[in-house]
């Protein structure tokens, strides 16, 4: 198979953990006789400086001409002062948007090796096994108006909390689809005590809901979301929910596997290349050192490889790599005890490159 991938490295920590995901797939390439080819473009912070633009056209059209498109992370302290489209982050939900990438998928996997990774206590995370879905490209990261004005009442800012019916129905559908590929059970997150877009949100699940009477769906409100997800993570396996929520629970569930450098995402549209990124941001504390975890980067090749490229094989030996990298004790820093030895990012690209090539039978 030959495939075109994008890869958009961006800020920070960015390029060290794209680099080594690069390598990896080209090992995958190897072992199972694949061509990966790789389009090198610019974004965010990075490409502000360049060309004044955190997306610049070329990117764009590069993305839209590749099979799937492969992102480090974006942002930085040099671009947080700008003005709201002169920042790296801005590029990245341009890239969502113009791509209508509005179903993103992030799945939380505990890996048995890492529970004590975990500032949970070990017997509430075990079997944890959950899917977050969240909607990408509305909400209130796209609403208008937004923006600050003078008022008589002195300074004034709004951000717009909108969504039509047919985004709502769009990613429920898709929440519904995959629930029932899982353990059918399917919670819809939202506000729907306060906000009017998290009743229609309500109601519209309920519609969607009788066209999948084999998946059980529970409504439940963002709050009490947040606290349950800690207190028994257990009960959840699939999850859908808005923009703003995702973003913030997709976070708190990074602890229960661990590290936030462990969580992996697939951002999806119904037609066209999918974006696979690492949840995590460019961690500007960390970036330049080679201390960064590569492993959510290489669980989101294995998202790629799986959704975009229909290499379930594939996939699945990335994830046994890992799965047997983690079990023979080997860590990045973030998932390592104090005083704990740890690999750089790159000698952690390497282990998994070389537990690759084991897996693989000859
Ligand atoms: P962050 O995710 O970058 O970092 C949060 C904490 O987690 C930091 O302590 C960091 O060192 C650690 N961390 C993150 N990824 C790690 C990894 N792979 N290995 C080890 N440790 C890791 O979030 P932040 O500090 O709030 O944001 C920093 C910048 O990143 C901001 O500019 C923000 O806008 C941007 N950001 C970008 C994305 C993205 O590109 N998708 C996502 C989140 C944040
Ligand atoms: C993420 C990030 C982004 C978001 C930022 C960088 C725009 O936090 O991918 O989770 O909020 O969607
Ligand atoms: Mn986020």
């Amino acid at each position: 198979m030959i495939k075109q991938i994008a890869v958009l490295p961006g800020d920070g920590i960015g390029p060290e953990v794209t680099e080594e995901a690069v390598r990896l797939l080209e090992e995958v390439g190897k072992q199972f006789g694949h061509t990966f080819q790789f389009q090198f473009a610019d974004i965010g912070g990075c490409a502000l400086d360049k060309t004044g633009t955190p997306l610049p056209e070329e990117t764009l059209q590069i993305c839209r001409e590749s099979d799937a498109i492969l992102l480090g992370a974006v942002g930085g302290p040099k671009w947080d002062h700008g003005p709201g489209e002169k920042r790296p982050e801005a590029g990245l939900l341009k890239l969502r948007k113009a791509l209508q990438l509005y179903a993103n998928l992030r799945p939380v996997i505990v890996f048995p090796a890492l529970v004590n990774a975990s500032t949970l206590k070990p017997e509430v995370l075990e079997g944890v096994n959950l899917m977050i879905i969240r909607e990408l490209t509305g909400g209130l990261y796209f609403g208008q108006p937004r923006g600050r004005k003078e008022t008589d009442e002195g300074l004034a800012v709004v951000d717009t909390l909108y969504y039509t019916e047919a985004e709502i129905e769009r990613v429920l559908r898709k929440a519904f689809e995959i629930a029932r590929l899982r353990k059918k059970h399917l919670v819809s997150v939202d506000k729907a005590n306060v906000l009017d877009s998290s009743r229609l949100w309500r109601e519209t699940a309920d519609r969607i809901g009788k066209e999948y009477p084999d998946v059980k769906l529970e409504h439940m409100l963002v709050d009490n979301a947040a606290m349950q997800l800690i207190r028994r993570p257990g009960q959840f396996d699939t999850v859908v929910t808005e923009n703003m929520f995702g973003d913030i629970l997709s976070d708190e569930a990074a602890m229960l596997s661990g590290s936030l450098g462990m969580l992996p995402s697939a951002s999806l549209s119904d037609s066209g290349p999918g974006l696979y990124e690492p949840v995590h941001g460019s961690a500007p504390d960390i970036a330049g050192q080679n201390l960064a975890n590569p492993l959510a980067t290489f669980l989101s090749v294995a998202m790629m490889l799986k959704y975009s490229f229909n290499l379930e094989q594939e996939a699945q030996a990335i994830e046994q790599a890992i799965h047997k990298v983690l079990e023979d004790g080997y860590r990045t820093r973030d998932l390592a005890q104090e005083g704990e030895r740890y690999l750089t990012t790159t000698e952690m690209g390497e282990k998994v490159r070389a537990y690759l090539k084991q897996e693989v039978p000859s």
